[in-house]
């Protein structure tokens, strides 16, 4: 399977939607995926042969900071490496703007999400109760970049 790393833009937010919903039980709004602004990285890895949308990542650079948003590839290709794709160029992109520091919120119950950030060396530096509004609590973690 050959995949590109896309600039996102409107032609695909209906299969970002879709890939969106059908990960999360409480989905961005239609707004959020669209809302982009000068300090946005926003980014689908796209099938070569058929342009269809395999995964999307979202964040933004806030002066010397960057938060990641969210990442989410297709249910039927993950853990194919698309979602270390995607987070590698966007931690490249952060590290052009000569940015140290990425930070990112996730549930304590997404192993497979929490495994993935470790591996390119986040670490857990606290945690939010109740965070999701549903019991659910969120790891804080951050990445320093060299
Ligand atoms: C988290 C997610 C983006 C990872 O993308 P992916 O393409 O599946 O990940 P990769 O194939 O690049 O795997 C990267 C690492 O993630 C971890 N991982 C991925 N899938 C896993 C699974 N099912 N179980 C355990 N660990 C897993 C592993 O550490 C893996 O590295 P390894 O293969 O060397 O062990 C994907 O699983 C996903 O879309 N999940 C639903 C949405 C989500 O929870 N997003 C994160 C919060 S915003």
């Amino acid at each position: 399977m050959s995949y590109i790393i896309d600039d996102f833009t409107e032609k695909y937010f209906c299969q970002v939607k879709q890939i969106i919903h059908s990960n999360f039980s409480n989905p961005w709004k239609d707004k959020d995926i669209l809302f982009k602004s000068s300090n946005s990285i926003k980014k689908v890895a796209l099938e070569l042969n058929s342009c269809k949308v395999l995964g999307y990542i979202d964040g933004y650079t806030v002066l010397d900071e960057a938060d990641l948003l969210l990442i989410v590839v297709r249910k039927e290709y993950q853990n194919k490496g698309i979602g270390s794709s995607l987070l590698r160029y966007f931690i490249n992109q952060v590290k052009a703007k000569n940015i140290n520091k990425i930070f990112l919120e996730v549930s304590e119950k997404n192993e497979p999400a929490i495994r993935m950030y470790k591996k390119f060396g986040f670490e857990i530096y606290g945690k939010r109760d109740n965070y999701y509004g549903n019991g659910e609590n969120a790891i804080l973690m951050r990445l320093k970049l060299e």
